[in-house]
């Protein structure tokens, strides 16, 4: 039988909460409080029982005592983990060998006069508490308990000051929150889009904003000046830790601006953020890298700043080497780890697997050692690009190299992701820093091998350099782009741009991005149309609200600072979605399911 038709249950009655159960202190002895929450532990002790009493706020320990009031202790054998009460009772100071200096209420205890029960739990899939090792699983399904573990409770307390935050900063520089629709056209971010089907309009689709792009752009052709919102984005993408299908942006336009005035208001915010929430000075302005450094020195576009250990280009030393891997190569790049020798062949077996998930073919090393150089690949080096090698990149006893060679992309990628994962290994990030990037001078094209056209690095709204407008027609992979990237330890928080703001401008750019004059038409027509009216200069940012809170928490995944995110496998285990519909709803929505090919 369930517990609750066991246990008789009691209604609130009139009682009203005084404090929560993170308040208490010796300030409040002896005063009469009332308290409600859920019941943390109860342990019976020489006639006494004690609850460790919790809500939100904190846990409050209470006490049952005979010579206070011997029918509530009698009834309160009764009481089992999670369970939620209420009780009236007197704050007394714990004795001394009960305080407890690592709680806010560690001083005081509350003896109870009254307690009410107010409904009954039944024995919770895991302990709540932070120490409990749950399944990843079991916490998504059962989230609502999970998210009363005082960690994943303080990371949405948190998340919510952080928004509370963000929404005064910009309220105060006069930025209106504005709405904007989530059944939409598409705007393309790069990402696939979640379709909805429209039952009104038969065969026909909206598709869920993967940003709000366009619609702030409108804002601004609109004349609302300074815009922002905190606004959910949708992107069919593959997941990983630091991203979910859905997501939050702090969504941000301006008018009337350059550069440097929206770089300038986002170091604003994110210092306004750093300080409110976590009391902590954030230095602005932040340090600035262009894109090519960023690739050349770190390999990726979101360096992570907070430690050096940097990659070496090193084609022009071995160009006609006899290792014909290297001289053959498009690229050749090394990473020195001074101390790395120590590395087993397991572990630099293990490395060589991690590389090959960013596309590396294998991966070549040289142990530097007292009196040669140890490595499969040393045989292959002349006496003199060993001279080379060491010279470029101040090898000595002791250390490690690892190299990649092959296509660009391939060759920077393995090898950025290869330097965080060292840089973990040999614990060479400090903990507890934060270091800001903004990353600049982005490419504004990029090569689509598949589509055999070019498309927008950032988006297609994006502002080219004016220096380098004449470069669409001559060179396109030369031109940069007005965009800037926010980096915070390794991880991309925020990115924006200054936009096209004439209609001639904004055609031309889909000219040289393959799209047709009339699918432009068909795709953004409105756009186009829109910014004939006199758009005035704009641009924006956008930030990565859930990465941020991440950052801020501590946080290992975004999952943990979301209350209900989605698995891996894009799934809620909570609700069980996406799940199957019945024929009658497609039917309305006029659609109909391929047949399952069977397996
Ligand atoms: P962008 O595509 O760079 O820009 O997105 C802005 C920021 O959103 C975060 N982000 C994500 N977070 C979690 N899960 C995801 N799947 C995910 N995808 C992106 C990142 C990123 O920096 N409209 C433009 C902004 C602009 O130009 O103003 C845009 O959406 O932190
Ligand atoms: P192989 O000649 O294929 O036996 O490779 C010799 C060494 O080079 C091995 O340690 C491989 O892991 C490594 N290797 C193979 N391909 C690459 C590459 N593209 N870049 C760097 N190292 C590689």
């Amino acid at each position: 039988m369930e517990r609750k038709k066991q246990v008789a249950l009691d209604s609130l009655g009139g009682w009203k909460r005084t404090h929560s159960c993170g308040q208490l202190s010796l300030q409040e002895d002896g005063q009469e409080v009332c308290l409600m929450g859920w019941v943390q532990f109860r342990r019976d002790h020489g006639g006494l029982i004690f609850i460790d009493l919790r809500d939100r706020e904190g846990l409050t320990q209470v006490v049952f005592a005979p010579e206070v009031n011997q029918e509530a202790l009698e009834r309160a054998h009764v009481l089992r983990s999670e369970d939620v009460i209420a009780i009236k009772g007197l704050v007394r100071p714990r004795p001394k060998d009960m305080i407890n200096p690592k709680l806010k209420t560690g001083e005081i205890e509350v003896v109870v006069k009254e307690f009410k029960i107010l409904n009954a739990a039944k024995t919770p899939p895991f302990l709540i508490e932070d120490r409990a090792e749950v399944s990843e699983n079991l916490r998504l399904k059962y989230r609502y308990l999970d998210l009363r573990r005082p960690f994943m409770t303080q990371n949405l307390v948190l998340r919510s000051k952080a928004a509370q935050s963000v929404r005064n900063y910009l309220s105060g520089l006069g930025f209106l929150e504005l709405e904007t629709p989530v059944l939409t056209k598409s705007t393309p971010e790069g990402a696939r889009d979640f379709l909805v089907p429209s039952r009104l309009n038969p065969g026909n689709f909206y598709a869920l904003p993967q940003s709000p792009q366009l619609f702030k752009q409108l804002f601004m052709v609109a004349g609302f000046d300074r815009y922002y919102q905190i606004v959910k984005c949708f992107r069919d993408e593959d997941l990983r830790a630091d991203r979910q299908p859905e997501f939050t942006q702090i969504d941000i336009e301006m008018s009337f601006v350059e550069e440097e005035d929206v770089m300038t208001m986002a170091e604003g915010l994110i210092a306004a953020l750093f300080k409110d929430v976590l009391g902590l000075e954030v230095k602005t302005p932040f340090p600035r890298m262009t894109f090519a450094q960023a690739i050349a020195d770190y390999g990726l576009d979101k360096p992570d700043v907070r430690f050096d250990l940097l990659l070496k280009d090193v084609t022009s030393i071995v160009k006609n080497s006899e290792f014909k891997l290297f001289s053959s190569a498009e690229l050749v790049k090394a990473l020195n780890l001074p101390g790395g020798s120590t590395l087993s062949r397991k572990e630099i077996d293990d490395l060589t697997e991690f590389v090959k998930i960013y596309g590396a073919k294998g991966l070549a090393w040289i142990k530097i050692k007292e009196k040669e150089w140890q490595s499969p690949i040393a045989k292959f080096l002349s006496a003199e690009e060993k001279q080379g090698l060491t010279q470029a990149l101040g090898l000595k006893p002791g250390d490690i190299v690892f190299f990649q060679a092959g296509p660009k992309e391939v060759v920077n990628t393995a090898l950025g992701y290869l330097r965080l994962k060292l840089g973990e290994m040999f614990k060479l990030i400090p903990e507890n820093t934060y270091a800001f990037t903004w990353v600049v001078d982005f490419p504004l094209l990029e090569w689509d091998e598949e589509e055999k056209r070019w498309v927008a690095r950032h988006h297609p709204f994006t502002s080219p350099k004016v220096e380098d407008l004449a470069l669409l027609e001559t060179n396109p992979e030369k031109a940069l782009a007005r965009a800037y990237d926010l980096v915070l330890n390794g991880h991309e928080i925020g990115g924006g741009s200054i936009r096209i703001h004439t209609s001639e401008m904004q055609q031309k750019m889909f000219q040289v991005l393959g799209i047709e004059p009339e699918e432009a038409q068909e795709k953004f027509g409105f756009l186009l149309e829109a910014l004939k009216y006199g758009t005035p200069p704009h641009g924006g940012i956008a930030f990565g609200f859930d990465r941020i809170i991440m950052l801020m928490t501590g946080a290992k995944s975004i999952r943990d600072v979301i209350a209900f995110p989605k698995t891996q496998k894009a799934t809620c285990l909570l609700t069980d979605a996406p799940s199957e519909v019945s024929s009658r709803q497609l039917r309305e929505l006029h659609l109909r399911l391929r047949e399952r090919k069977e397996e």
